[in-house]
């Protein structure tokens, strides 16, 4: 659920007409609802209220300040997995106690600057990983908090890409080797182990695979805690889907809770959950303009000025977004490839797409552009990345100005000879 509605024929984010915000802001523009974010975290929540938990919301899906204090003010804590999401996080007011740090290549600055920060633990994705901790720990001085990401061979039935939890990735530690690890743990000296991790992918539609990874681990949580190891936080990462208006019907978190909570009871354990693309994905869309219709050899183009520098998705997944008016015209039928000007083939939005025919400068939305949107942009081809805009009721705020020219040289410099 969204809210990006139409009123009239118009498309309104929240209280306000699109059309409104990109007289201001231009295009392309991400726009983002606050009260739909809101209601996608409370959902969680209350979803969970009746077992010790903490949401930590995968930065990697929207980092943006804004959209993180929203979130932040709300109580949400955050999965990071860098320095510099670690960096915007505690920016962003984000409490350190309840973040927590993932990903396979840890440098030893991004350790030391999690280390000092007192955040909540590491999910530790290697032996090697845990000795670094152990050694940069011990120089500073301090414990160093963690879980161990297991790797539990699960199948999520999502796209390979977004998959992440099956023994040929490169993610986690493989469940036949985690008790192994957990012995060297608890024995470093800077180590505290605290928990367990695991991810299994992303955009997933069913709760089973969430079921059955979380047996494998609950079972491994029992052998450890007759080796003498007791888990205190049991983090299940993210992963739940959304609905994309492409078919997917996707558990509801509160299907999600009500699958798993039951096996949990006879644990003591505090519950992470590490949701992304369900909290921020049907909260943003993102707003092209239609530069020019063109007719190909067998197909009808619509270029807009959106490429896949401002939306990777259906380029590298062939991912679906719902493409729709901002303002609805009773145009005729057509079937049309919705392309950007980026200079490659992969560049498009959506692919032979049954839409009302748009005309030059019309206004096109993007929807459920809110997660791995703005967060996955570049400046591929040289083109200034998009502005973002937030919506709160009536009003709205541009919370990313758009960049510039100037933006583009940011950072280079040229030597003297070349002067
Ligand atoms: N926790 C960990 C350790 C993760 O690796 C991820 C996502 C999440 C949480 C959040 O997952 P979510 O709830 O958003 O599904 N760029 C891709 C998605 C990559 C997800 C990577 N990891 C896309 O646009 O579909």
């Amino acid at each position: 659920m969204h809210d990006f509605t139409y009123k009239n024929s118009e498309l309104y984010a929240e209280g306000v007409p699109v059309r409104k915000i990109v007289e201001k802001a231009g295009t392309p523009t991400y726009i983002y609802s606050r009260s739909t974010l809101i209601r996608h975290y409370r959902a969680y929540r209350e979803a969970f209220d009746g077992y010790p938990h903490i949401i930590c919301f995968a930065l990697k899906a929207n980092p943006n300040t804004s959209i993180l204090k929203i979130l932040s003010k709300e109580g949400c804590g955050a999965d990071v997995v860098s320095g510099g999401e670690l960096f915007i996080a505690k920016k962003a007011g984000i409490s350190p106690e309840k973040i927590v740090y993932a990903g396979v290549g840890k440098t030893g600055e991004e350790i030391a600057f999690a280390l000092k920060s007192r955040i909540l633990m590491f999910n530790v994705e290697s032996a090697e990983e845990l000795k670094a901790i152990n050694r940069i720990a011990g120089k500073l001085k301090v414990k160093a908090p963690v879980a161990l990401r297991v790797n539990p061979d699960i199948a999520s039935g999502t796209h390979p890409y977004i998959s992440t939890g099956l023994k040929k990735h490169k993610f986690g530690i493989p469940l036949d080797k985690a008790l192994e690890h957990y012995k060297i743990a608890s024995k470093l000296p800077n180590i505290k182990v605290l928990g367990i991790h695991k991810h299994i992918g992303s955009q997933i539609l069913k709760t089973a695979p969430f079921v059955d990874a979380l047996k494998k681990v609950l079972s491994f949580a029992n052998t450890l805690k007759s080796y003498g190891i007791n888990i205190k936080y049991l983090d299940i990462g993210g992963g739940l889907g959304i609905p994309y208006n492409n078919g997917e019907a996707p558990p509801h978190p509160k299907d999600l809770a009500k699958a798993i909570l039951p096996l949990l009871k006879a644990y003591p354990f505090t519950l992470v959950i590490e949701p992304g693309r369900s909290i921020a994905g049907n909260a943003g869309i993102l707003v092209t303009k239609v530069l020019y219709p063109k007719k190909g050899f067998d197909r009808e183009f619509i270029i807009v000025d959106a490429g896949m520098n401002d939306l990777l998705r259906p380029s590298i997944y062939n991912a679906y977004h719902d493409i729709a008016p901002v303002v609805r015209k009773k145009t005729a039928k057509i079937f049309a490839d919705i392309v950007g000007p980026i200079c490659e083939s992969g560049d498009f939005l959506a692919k032979d797409r049954n839409i009302n025919r748009p005309e030059q400068e019309d206004l096109l939305a993007v929807m459920s552009a809110g997660a791995y949107g703005f967060s996955m942009s570049s400046n591929y081809n040289a083109r200034p990345r998009a502005a973002e805009v937030l919506v709160n009721g009536k009003e709205f705020f541009v919370i990313r100005k758009r960049e510039t020219y100037k933006d583009l040289l940011h950072g280079e410099k040229v030597p003297g000879f070349l002067k």
